[in-house]
This record gives C-alpha cells, sequence and structure tokens, in this order.
C-alpha cells in the first residue's frame, strides 16, 4: 500500500525479507536467546485460528474481561480510588489512557513517572492493562496533544473546515505532526519496553482515541484540495479492487469521508508501525460510529465530521481502513446503543476474518447482556464497559457495571472451555430481550428451551411481587457449553434450562443424572455445591439459574 508519510508496504517487505535472509543464524539464534532471557513470559499475541482468532497472554488463549477509566482518570491518585473498583468487578484487565501532554509536557522532555505508578498499581491488583494512546486524536478533537503542539499552529497545522476556519482538529496530512505524535509514542513505547518486558503487564496498545476530525468532513486547505481533486493511490485502488479515478469518482457519494479515512489510517499505520518496531504488541483503533438509534440507512443520513469523526473506522469505512493499515491488529466499535438489533448489527459488522471482535469500550445496561452473545455468536476476545471508577464511593459500583462483574465471575474459571469452543456450534448464549421470554438452543443430542425468570416464581397462593421489586432491564442470560453430547456447562443468571432429546431422535425424554455448581481448576472440574433441577417434581429435566448467578455442570441421558 503506497502510504503517504513512507515507503510502500511492497518496499517494507522485501527490505524486511532481505535483511532476514541477510541475517545470519548466529544473529537469529542471538536474538531467540536474548528475547527468551529477556522475555521469561512470551509477548500477548493474537493467532489466527481458521475463522476465529486466539488472544494469547502469557501463551494462552485469553479473555480480555475488563473495563475503562473515565478520561480524567489516568493519574496515580486517581487510578488507586479505581483499583477497589476493578477488583469489586472481578475484571482481568483495566484500561486507561496515557496522555500526550502529560508525557511530553515540553518538546522532548519526557516524563514517565506517573506512568510508572499506575502500570505499578495495575500490576499489584494482578491486572493486565490495555493503554490507550491519546495523541493526535481524541474523540475526533485534538484535546490531549501537548501545548507547544496546540500553539504552533504553522509547524503543526489544524483541518480547515469548508469556509478556510482553522478547526480543533491537527490535519491528519502534516508529516511534521505525524512524526512529533509518533516520536512520542515511540518513547512511550521503548519506556514500556524496559519496564515491562519481563512481566508482560500491558497486553494491547490502542493507538489514539476514536480519531477522525469532528467539524469538517476534510480538511480544506489548498494541499488538501490538491490532494482531492487528484487520482486516488493506486495501491488503494487495488487494494479495495475499484477502477482507478479521483476521490468522487471512486467513492462517490462517501469520496470526502474516505479520501479522510486514507489519510488518518495512513498517518496511525506509521504511528503504529514504529512502536511495533520497538516492541510489538498488538495494536488497536477504537470507532466512533455514530448512528440515532435507528438501524436502517442510518449510515446515509448520518454525517461525518458532524455526527461523528470524519476518517475514523466506521463500518463503511472498514475495508479502507483493513486495506491501508495493516499494522493495526483489531479495529473495535465502541458500542453505546442500547437495542439489541443495533448492537448485533455492530458485532457482526467488525467480526471479520480479518478482525477479531474486541468491545473495547460499551456501557450502559445491555452490557451484561451483550458480553454472553458477543463471546458466544462472535467469538469476542474482550469486553470492557466505560467508566467502571465512576459512580459512587469507592469500591461501590454502579448497578450496570455489578451485573458485568457477575458475568466476569461466573464466567472467569471457564475461559479455557469457551475459548475452546468458541467458532463452533457447541457454544452458544440464550438472552432476554423486552419481549423475548424464552429462547431455544438447538445442540447435538438435546433441544433446550431457556426461560428467563426476571420475576422469580412464587409459591402458589402468595401474593404477586410488588412491581418495584421486579428489575426494570431485562436480566436473563446464559452461556451454554456442550462439553460432550450429554454433558453441558451453564453459565447464567435468572433462567430455568429445559433439555429434550433432539427432535427427530429416538428417545421422548431427557433425565438429569447429575448436577453440580462448581468451578474449574486447572483444567479441573471442582463441584462445590450440587445445583437446583426439577428432579422431584413432574416437569422436564430442568436446571434453574439463580438472580445471582451460577456456573453448573449437567450430566443427562436420554430414554
Ligand atoms: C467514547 C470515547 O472513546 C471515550 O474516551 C469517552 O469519551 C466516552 N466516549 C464517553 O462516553
Amino acid at each position: 500500500m503506497q502510504s503517504p508519510f513512507n515507503s510502500s508496504r511492497e518496499e517494507a517487505r522485501s527490505s524486511f525479507f532481505g535483511r532476514t535472509c541477510a541475517a545470519s543464524l548466529a544473529l537469529v539464534l542471538a536474538v531467540a536467546a536474548s528475547s527468551a532471557f529477556a522475555q521469561g513470559k512470551p509477548i500477548a499475541q493474537l493467532v489466527r485460528n481458521g475463522e476465529k482468532f486466539a488472544f494469547q497472554v502469557d501463551g494462552k488463549p485469553f479473555i480480555m474481561m475488563g473495563g475503562q477509566v473515565g478520561n480524567f482518570s489516568a493519574f496515580p491518585d486517581e487510578m488507586e480510588r479505581a483499583w477497589p473498583k476493578f477488583r469489586a468487578m472481578n475484571a482481568n484487565t483495566v484500561e486507561y489512557p496515557v496522555y500526550w501532554n502529560v508525557i511530553e509536557p515540553e518538546e522532548g522532555r519526557f516524563d514517565f513517572v506517573g506512568f510508572d505508578a499506575i502500570l505499578r498499581g495495575a500490576r499489584g491488583q494482578g491486572l493486565r492493562v490495555i493503554l490507550l494512546w491519546f495523541g493526535t486524536w481524541k474523540n475526533g478533537a485534538m484535546d490531549w496533544s501537548p501545548n507547544w503542539v496546540k500553539a504552533d499552529t504553522a509547524r503543526f497545522p489544524r483541518v480547515l473546515d469548508y469556509g478556510g476556519k482553522p478547526i480543533r482538529v491537527l490535519s491528519p496530512h502534516s508529516k511534521t505532526t505525524m512524526e512529533a505524535d509518533k516520536r512520542a509514542y515511540s518513547a512511550m513505547m521503548r519506556h514500556l519496553k524496559e519496564m515491562d518486558e519481563a512481566d508482560r503487564t500491558v497486553i494491547m496498545v490502542q493507538v489514539e482515541n476514536e480519531p477522525g476530525s469532528l467539524g469538517s468532513v476534510r480538511d480544506y486547505s489548498p494541499e488538501a484540495g490538491r490532494l482531492f481533486n487528484g487520482s486516488v493511490p493506486a495501491s488503494l485502488v487495488t487494494a479495495l479492487k475499484k477502477r482507478p479515478g479521483t476521490w468522487k469518482e471512486v467513492f462517490g457519494r462517501v469520496a470526502e469521508e474516505a479520501f479522510s479515512a486514507y489519510y488518518v489510517s495512513s498517518y496511525i499505520n506509521e504511528v503504529a508501525r514504529a512502536g511495533k518496531g520497538i516492541y510489538p504488541l498488538p495494536t488497536l483503533v477504537n470507532v466512533w460510529n455514530g448512528g440515532y438509534g435507528s438501524n436502517d440507512n442510518f449510515d446515509r443520513f448520518d454525517r461525518p465530521g458532524e455526527t461523528y469523526p470524519s476518517g475514523g473506522a466506521v463500518s463503511h469505512m472498514l475495508d479502507l481502513w483493513k486495506a491501508n493499515a495493516p499494522e493495526i491488529n483489531v479495529i473495535a466499535s465502541d458500542i453505546y446503543h442500547q437495542s439489541p438489533m443495533n448492537y448485533r448489527m455492530i458485532l457482526d459488522r467488525y467480526t471479520r476474518p480479518d478482525n477479531p471482535l474486541l468491545i473495547v469500550e460499551t456501557g450502559r445496561p445491555i452490557a451484561a447482556r451483550a458480553f454472553f452473545y458477543a463471546l458466544a455468536d462472535y467469538s469476542a476476545i474482550g469486553f470492557a464497559p466505560f467508566g467502571v471508577d465512576g459512580g459512587g464511593p469507592s469500591g461501590e459500583l454502579r448497578p450496570d457495571m455489578e451485573a458485568v462483574g457477575a458475568d466476569f465471575r461466573v464466567v472467569d474459571s471457564a475461559v479455557p472451555v469457551i475459548t475452546e469452543l468458541q467458532g463452533t456450534p457447541r457454544l452458544k448464549a440464550a438472552v432476554e430481550e423486552e419481549g423475548i421470554g424464552a429462547r431455544n438452543l438447538i445442540f447435538s443430542n438435546y433441544d433446550l428451551l431457556v426461560r428467563f425468570r426476571r420475576v422469580a416464581r412464587q409459591p402458589a397462593g402468595a401474593p404477586p411481587p410488588a412491581p418495584a421489586s421486579i428489575p426494570s432491564e431485562p436480566t436473563g442470560r446464559v452461556l451454554i457449553a456442550e462439553l460432550s453430547p450429554d454433558e453441558f456447562l451453564l453459565m447464567g443468571f435468572d433462567s430455568a434450562v429445559e433439555f429434550r432429546p433432539a427432535q427427530g431422535s429416538d428417545y421422548t425424554a431427557a433425565q438429569l443424572l447429575k448436577v453440580e455448581e462448581g468451578y474449574f481448576e486447572n483444567g479441573a472440574w471442582k463441584a462445590t455445591r450440587a445445583g437446583t433441577t426439577s428432579q422431584g417434581d413432574y416437569s422436564p429435566a430442568t436446571v434453574n439459574l439463580a438472580a445471582r448467578g451460577a456456573r453448573m455442570r449437567v450430566t443427562l441421558m436420554r430414554y
């Protein structure tokens, strides 16, 4: 791919192979030996396995079950107040920003005191970290760039809007700005390597935050105008299998947005490439997708640069981004929509053979339910609600965070089972939504009916529950893993799971042989108590999952 900032990818590739071929065996062995010595633990990586991806941390499949702190929280004292909330949430990962204006307050002078303190704090909590680089872009603006960048508009030009006025966004066409960001990002990665190579606390880095420009669909500077009126780079045209032409000819209605996306993705790709050259952690870019909660044509009505940052990797720019930013391993949409239709639409669009699904930012009441279908139906590698440290006093979680924390607790020790079965028909989720009181899941030997019980069954003759005691949001959710054809792992809340022999089989009924609550330890099941079932009354083989949540292993037979 021809990058406006650097040599083409072909050149980069051939020079890489050139170097590799020229390298002597001794050098290869020396590198291997030195990394084994320095590392102890392998660096986190994403491994493609057929249609799905494995996120390997310490060499083992990992599901990031985390949360993001507020935008202004990544200072040591604030983080001390945040840690109890991460504990309460049963999180294994914390996502927090690294602010360019804090680590490079004066050009070329770096200050990593706060950075080190927070990283040590996370380690002390046994948490992994995803760093969020707030550099050139943060939510389609430039607010976390240093004052020496903000002040020097000649050296670090702004995007000019249609009327020629500078806006609060740095131009993606400036090589000087890109080099300055790259230097700072590289300094951070160098420092991180020194500090974390042995521990591997940090498992991924987000390069910028919701990049793009808010306030203008593109830069209207004379230089950008010249580029826009020229031809689309041949490498992009070829990668997207389009016919050559100008931006308007190739991209029509979305020409200006595609133009911005090309320059923003090229810029970020260069920054990421430099960082990986120093310390090759997986990288991600997050996306402000816009939309009004409609799930029909919103990407035709929404206006890039007005209602979301233009140039970001929104779903209709995803092909372009994937082709043009190979140094970015994951493109992850932030998801705040509360409708399951919209939520799933976004998950569908971002789950691709070239893109692992990561929910890097999400929130509000749908999150606890969405986590289950993200794992089962989209093979998600991670899930993190935003603003874990917000809300009440230290340690007290907001109700929506508490619900996600309960999910993490129930799923936690079963991660090896889940990662093994993701992408197969042996892992499924049943999730309650408004108006959906039950779901059917079909496995090889059994057909399942999952009934949601937001309103707990009352003993016969008892008065109906007071409306205030009924949760206003759907709460029923179950993740089901078929361990073997007659054995299941159920993880979930507020549900009753009924088993019937597969329709059309030679059996008419299912019988529960063993139902245990428990957890996994080093791959072995440890039962803690008997699970609750329907055995004893005359209803079909049914296992109940209480509102507090349960993880149960169920063995059945058919007759
Ligand atoms: C999305 C951004 O990426 C976050 O940094 C934060 O500003 C949230 N929006 C707030 O909802």
